[in-house]
């Protein structure tokens, strides 16, 4: 980029792409074909997906693949991914496969639980702030009667107003910590919302509170926001069978299910090998976060909250072996969504969930957090045994021959080839000019 540009977001589709075409890359014609080539042909669908977000000069496509044969709850579901990394929809699908044979997940809601946050700064009396808050509660509830009514009238609304103190922490620091109830919504416009008015309420009975000061009465909002650290928005998911049950051709039952568990323990207590062993995880959470129009970053960042709550990043999962039962099984903080956001814009959204049976969030909680374990299982299940690049690499095969330039004729001829060989760069790139000559 040669030049600053003002008011960039002012000007028009085409006139965007002609100058991020012009000013940003090195062939603006070819740049602007491959910014048009991924247009949606229905004008009116590329027309919604401008609309999504500011300044959208194309689409950035994602594989939309289905893991099948997930067995939840005793009901078998199809699950929409979008995800690009090669191995992670097959991997879910076998480990579906293989729990399918042996009963399946179960998975169950411990929690629903939102929170949203009032931030602000009153220097004064303690105890006249406390009764200033007991005081205001009823009306701070009131003030957001308009809002909450729809909500309440499916069974949702808010929980709680709790006042805390954190002036040891930040002079003068205090909380309206809030909790919530948003059904079948993720909820952060609703919480956002209700915590902006507690905001201005709280600010405006402070000015007449008589037992206050002035400096008192002057309450500073530093700001009101929902909180991705989601504790209480928690569900379980699990497997367990009989240890001789897991005998697979790679290593004996025993030793297999000593060596898996001995592995998950090692991502308890060290948080080098916890991170990566949480990614795994979260390659199967991020893909159904994100064909279900669900806010991933959102989850992200409670999820990895959520390891490092007892003061040491750790593993999601858990294993054991008790009385000849192996059981491994995952507890995850998921605020999602089925109605609101993008679940009913986004054309391809609405149709993965259609395909998991339009689930209520609980539902959609559920199915996210065996995702995550079946993600787990799989690539810990392959670590413990094959390694990973055997698989993973035999997935990136067609990345590989597709930017070697690679035929169909090649491609299947190499696919074949290397069912039997290994997979690396350069076995590959041998392979193909050998065909090639
Ligand atoms: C790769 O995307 C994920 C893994 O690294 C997870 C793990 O190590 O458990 C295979």
């Amino acid at each position: 980029m040669k030049t600053p540009v003002e008011g960039f977001s002012k000007l028009s589709k085409a006139e965007k792409i002609d100058w991020i075409a012009q000013n940003c890359t090195k062939d603006p014609k070819t740049s602007k074909q491959l910014l048009e080539q991924y247009w949606n042909t229905d004008p009116k669908v590329q027309k919604l997906h401008d609309e999504f977000i500011e300044n959208t000069i194309s689409n950035y496509y994602l594989p939309f693949a289905i893991a099948p044969n997930f067995l939840i709850n005793g009901d078998y579901l199809a699950i929409p991914m979008a995800i690009e990394e090669s191995s992670v929809v097959a991997a879910a699908s076998k480990a579906a496969k293989f729990w399918m044979e042996r009963g399946g997940f179960k998975a169950e809601i411990i929690g629903t639980e939102k929170v949203g946050q009032v931030h602000f700064i009153y220097n004064g009396d303690t105890k006249k702030l406390s009764d200033f808050f007991d005081r205001v509660k009823p009306k701070l509830l009131k003030s957001v009667s308009s809002i909450t009514q729809n909500m309440e009238k499916r069974g949702g609304g808010i929980n709680n107003i709790q006042l805390r103190d954190l002036s040891d922490k930040i002079e003068g620091y205090h909380q309206l910590h809030c909790t919530f109830e948003t059904l079948d919504a993720m909820g952060a416009n609703f919480i956002n919302s209700c915590l902006e008015q507690f905001a201005k309420t709280l600010r405006e009975q402070a000015i007449s509170f008589e037992a206050f000061t002035e400096e008192e009465k002057n309450i500073e909002v530093v700001m009101s926001i929902l909180s991705n650290y989601v504790p209480h928005c928690l569900v379980k998911a699990e497997v367990s069978c009989p240890i001789s049950d897991l005998g697979n051709s790679d290593m004996p039952a025993e030793a297999f299910a000593k060596k898996f568990v001995r592995a998950v323990n090692m991502a308890k207590v060290e948080p080098y090998r916890a991170v990566t062993h949480n990614k795994g995880i979260m390659n199967g959470i991020d893909a159904v976060v994100l064909a279900t129009g669900n806010d991933f970053r959102a989850v992200e960042a409670g999820v990895h909250a959520f390891a490092a709550k007892d003061g040491q990043y750790s593993s999601l999962t858990h294993a054991k072996i008790e009385d000849g039962i192996f059981r491994f099984w995952i507890e995850v903080p998921l605020a999602l969504g089925t109605v609101g956001g993008l679940t009913s814009l986004h054309p391809l959204v609405k149709l993965g969930l259609e395909i998991l049976q339009n689930p209520s969030a609980k539902e959609l909680m559920q199915i996210v957090a065996v995702a995550g374990l079946a993600q787990n299982f799989a690539a810990v299940r392959s670590l413990v045994t094959t390694g990973i690049q055997k698989g993973h690499m035999k997935m990136h095969l067609l990345n590989m021959l597709n930017q070697m330039g690679a035929t169909e004729n090649e491609k299947k001829q190499l696919v074949e080839y290397f069912k039997s060989h290994t997979v690396t760069n350069a076995s590959v790139k041998e392979a193909l000019e050998k065909i090639k000559k």
